[in-house]
């Protein structure tokens, strides 16, 4: 990794970046396959994703994350989803990102969640009165700016939702374009913006030459054009970009763990979840054989240079029970275990359809793999 990329690291780990996971969650759910005997290790982001496998019921789950703002987050979608009982204050809180009453939610939560986590929220619960949760945080604040200048919004997310593709682009085209002067150029290219949107100097670098995207803006309305021949109604990415929150009509439109029925079986679920504040190979070095059924690695396998992806891969192969199963993403065109000859990864073939699936139309690869000792 060079130095740029380290002092990217570095800055991300202490920032919080993210209050959701861009990463369809309801893809995971579909093909991870999760039973009650699963073990998962998992990268957890805004933690969207590690909520949504609550439902699933697994034994275990291992939530590590080099930023405690991500993992802290994590915690309280996880534990609110199966500790608060009654939907309609967990929705609020965690879908609408408001509450009358946080410190009291928060304070009921703290005994389920780790000490540092608890003192965490405890400082932090006043989050879920400014406005809401989903408008805070540095990628929020972007497109809190980014709306702002464009003048976008609920009405225009409805507008645009209503729309055929073609229209759709047109209009997304002509509402950026309006906006589209040499100061918000330089925003959007700025290394706090890419800090918003997840990606390393290293990727950025990648992706403008594979893209052949004259700079980041352009990329970044090029990925809001992918976007629009999605469902829209339904894509949360869509309405939490383009809204700043979710659309609460429909069930169907929000991440999988905040839908009711997915509350419903979280709720008094057995799963032990761990969290784990620091980097993913400390968790990996301290675990023996046999010891889990999953891992999910988000993106995070892109953040890292060839000789350390092949390091986790064959971390994953020591630690891995016999035929568990790895989940990455990747917006690399070539396959990241490919690339580093990690033979003993075995792709599934549903990988191809997970690709296609993911609505957050960030990542060329939604892979699956299969571990072979
Ligand atoms: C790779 S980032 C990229 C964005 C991601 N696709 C998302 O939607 O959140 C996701 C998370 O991985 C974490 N991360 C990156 N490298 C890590 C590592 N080696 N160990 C633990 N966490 C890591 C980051 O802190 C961040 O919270």
């Amino acid at each position: 990794m060079g130095l740029r990329d380290r002092a990217f690291q570095r800055a991300f780990a202490t920032t919080f970046v993210y209050n959701i996971l861009f990463e369809d969650s309801e893809v995971d759910e579909t093909y991870l396959g999760l039973d009650a005997d699963s073990t998962v290790l998992s990268i957890s982001g805004a933690g969207c994703g590690i909520a949504g496998m609550m439902s699933g019921r697994p034994r275990r789950v291992d939530a590590v994350d080099i930023n405690r703002h991500h993992l802290a987050l994590t915690a309280l979608k996880c534990t609110a989803a199966q500790r608060m009982r009654v939907y309609d204050d967990f929705y609020d809180l965690m879908g609408r990102g408001w509450s009358h009453e946080p410190e009291q939610h928060i304070a009921a939560l703290a005994q389920h969640m780790p000490p540092w986590v608890a003192r965490y929220w405890k400082r932090h619960a006043k989050r879920f009165r400014k406005g809401s949760l989903y408008l805070q945080g540095l990628t929020a604040r972007m497109l809190g700016v980014v709306r702002q200048q464009a003048g976008l919004g609920l009405d225009w997310a409805r507008q645009v939702c209503a729309m055929d593709v073609d229209e759709r682009v047109t209009t997304l085209h002509r509402t950026l374009g309006a906006i589209d002067t040499p100061v918000l150029r330089a925003f959007m290219s700025s290394p706090v913006q890419l800090m918003a949107l997840g990606i390393n100097f290293q990727q950025r670098d990648r992706l403008v030459a594979t893209e052949q995207s004259a700079s980041m803006t352009d990329y970044f309305v090029e990925h809001l054009t992918r976007v629009m021949s999605t469902d829209l109604w339904n894509n949360w990415f869509f309405w939490y970009a383009a809204a700043g929150t979710f659309n609460h009509t429909q069930q169907d439109a929000l991440p999988p763990y905040l839908r009711q029925d997915r509350w419903e079986k979280s709720l008094n679920g057995p799963t032990d979840v761990r969290y784990r504040h620091g980097n993913l190979f400390d968790v990996l070095d301290e675990a023996g054989p046999g010891t889990w059924s999953h891992y999910t690695l988000c993106d995070a396998v892109d953040w890292m240079p060839p000789a350390v992806q092949r390091r986790l891969f064959e971390e994953i192969r020591r630690t891995a029970r016999p035929g568990a199963t790895v989940l990455l993403r990747s917006v690399e065109t070539e396959d990241p275990v490919q690339a580093v000859g990690a033979e003993f990864l075995h792709k599934l073939p549903c990988s191809a359809e997970a690709s296609l699936a993911d609505r957050s139309r960030q990542y060329r690869q939604v892979n699956f793999y299969e571990v072979h000792a």
